[in-house]
């Protein structure tokens, strides 16, 4: 009956409204796309990797030497950049000569980081020096260069004299430090790590302060500088100038630090119970400490020993205890038991116990090598690192074939392995070439890029400018 009186009353009111009008909406037309400045072209139909290298035609005046600098311009002149590095007569980048393991030849130190560029020698202080100079700044899109500070303005090269020349060029430095007390200092990798906070959190609670061996500094500060400059690249399409760019490699590893200037916040708060130092009961003090090898996540972390640690000093493997595969690690390491022990079964109540339970999982990882404990864990996604040495890594095949490990073939040297672009774009394929030898490229820069006759490059030799000064010919025969 109810229903019936609903129904009446629903149709009464549906009586009374007037009948719906289907209204036919146009299409509407799209917004007119604001310009930026820089309309793309209509998408390639080349074959992917066959439309230029995405650097392609970006010219770069390569003052930077040792590590973080050319770490830097070696990953643009993979990328495509034509890159000009240009060092001093006689003598260039000082790693040629450093770390040598081939007596005469340009070392490792020099040929890993400075690969598929080319080499122009020039005195930047010989007055031909510097024309050549202001031609190529007039040329180039990019100035990058880590010089201790205040010596690039010292070779007459300033921000000022450089964008009045060329507003378009953009002026990379790396330096120790940003502006502040510490602004004048040389600093090498080490003072970076230690200056930017990597080194009071590395090592063990008990020890002292440790570097790491990748070079956080300075290769660190290298990837940043090269986000920075392809950044000001793209904003220099729509702007049409230059800009600085500046990575200070203190700021470099604090940034790469940062999860550990995350806890130095979080210690305001109460005990940091992912480090192991909380289950062992030691308090903690002011600033973050060193944690060994505690994971900086959530899920707790440590390296165990494999067969044959006793004899071979990389046996080892991080094991991850992430907490979805809690369960599969106790069926594995036998103590089916701890998936439902109120002390093990969720991850506070094992916080306390890290040590034990880490104990526990070495005794069966000691069992195994590290690549056999690595494929028993992966069937049940457990995340585990074994330790990879750097000759095992130079022998891995699936690296040589993406290109990460790269040999090359040097006219001096012969051949030898470096390190690729980590960095794959599947359009633009990485251009490695073998390191130049000192000022291999000076007659052709000079030529073809800064169109001096064969008359004028006879002269620029003359003048002493791109030449070593000759020895003293007593100097020369002792
Ligand atoms: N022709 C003539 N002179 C040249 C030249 C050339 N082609 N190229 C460089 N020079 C000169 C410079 O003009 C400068 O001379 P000046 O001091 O008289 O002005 C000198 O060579 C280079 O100086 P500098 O950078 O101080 O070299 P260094 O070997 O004494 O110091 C560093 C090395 C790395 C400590 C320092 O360059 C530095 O602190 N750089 C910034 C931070 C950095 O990148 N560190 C990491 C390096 S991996």
């Amino acid at each position: 009956m109810a229903t019936k009186k609903k129904a009446k009353a629903k149709s009464r009111t549906a009586a009374k409204r007037p009948a719906k009008k289907v209204v036919k909406l146009k299409a509407r037309k799209p917004a007119a796309k604001k310009s930026n400045g820089h309309a793309p072209p209509r998408p390639s139909s080349r074959p992917w990797g066959e439309a230029g290298k995405a650097l392609e035609g970006v010219k770069i005046l390569d003052f930077t030497h040792v590590q973080s600098g050319p770490t830097c311009t070696q990953l643009l002149a993979y990328m495509g950049a034509d890159v000009i590095k240009v060092e001093r007569p006689g003598v260039g980048d000082i790693t040629r000569t450093q770390l040598r393991d081939v007596k005469g030849q340009d070392s490792l130190y020099f040929t890993m980081l400075n690969g598929s560029k080319r080499s122009i020698t020039i005195d930047s202080k010989h007055p031909t020096g510097k024309a050549i100079l202001d031609r190529l700044v007039k040329e180039c899109d990019i100035l990058v260069e880590n010089f201790a500070p205040g010596a690039l303005d010292r070779m007459g090269l300033t921000w000022e004299h450089i964008h009045k020349l060329n507003p378009r060029m953009i002026v990379a430095s790396v330096k120790g430090f940003g502006p502040g007390p510490y602004e004048d200092c040389k600093v090498y990798e080490n003072v970076a790590q230690c200056a930017g906070g990597s080194a009071s959190t590395t090592g063990f609670r008990d020890g002292p302060p440790l570097v790491t061996g990748a070079q956080i500094g300075d290769s660190g500060t290298g990837l940043h500088l090269a986000l920075g400059i392809v950044t000001a690249l793209f904003q220099r399409t729509r702007t049409g100038r230059g800009q600085k760019v500046l990575c200070a490699m203190q700021d470099g590893v604090l940034n790469l630090a940062r999860v550990k200037l995350r806890d130095q916040q979080r210690l305001a708060h109460g005990p940091l119970t992912e480090y192991s130092q909380y289950g062992e009961g030691v308090p903690f003090g002011e600033a973050t400490p060193r944690a060994g090898n505690d994971s900086g996540g959530g899920q707790p972390g440590w390296i165990v020993k494999c067969k044959g640690w006793e004899s071979d000093p990389n046996a080892y493997i991080y094991f991850i205890t992430q907490a979805p595969v809690w369960a599969a690690i106790c069926d594995l390491i036998g103590k089916p038991e701890w998936k439902t022990d109120a002390d093990y079964a969720t991850p506070p109540a094992r916080l306390p116990r890290l040590r034990q339970i880490f104990d526990t999982i070495e005794e069966w990882t000691k069992t195994m090598t590290k690549f056999e404990v690595m494929e028993k864990c992966n069937a049940h996604d457990i995340p585990v690192g074994p330790i990879l040495s750097m000759r095992e890594l130079a022998d891995e095949p699936s690296l040589r074939a993406t290109g990460t490990v790269v040999e090359v073939d040097h006219p001096g040297r012969g051949k030898y392995l470096t390190v690729g672009n980590p960095i794959k774009l599947s359009d633009s394929p990485a251009v490695v070439r073998r390191s130049p030898l000192l000022g291999e490229h000076t007659e052709e820069i000079l030529r073809d890029v800064l169109g001096y006759s064969a008359k004028e490059v006879a002269e620029i030799k003359a003048s002493g400018a791109i030449t070593a000064p000759e020895k003293p010919a007593k100097a020369a025969a002792a």
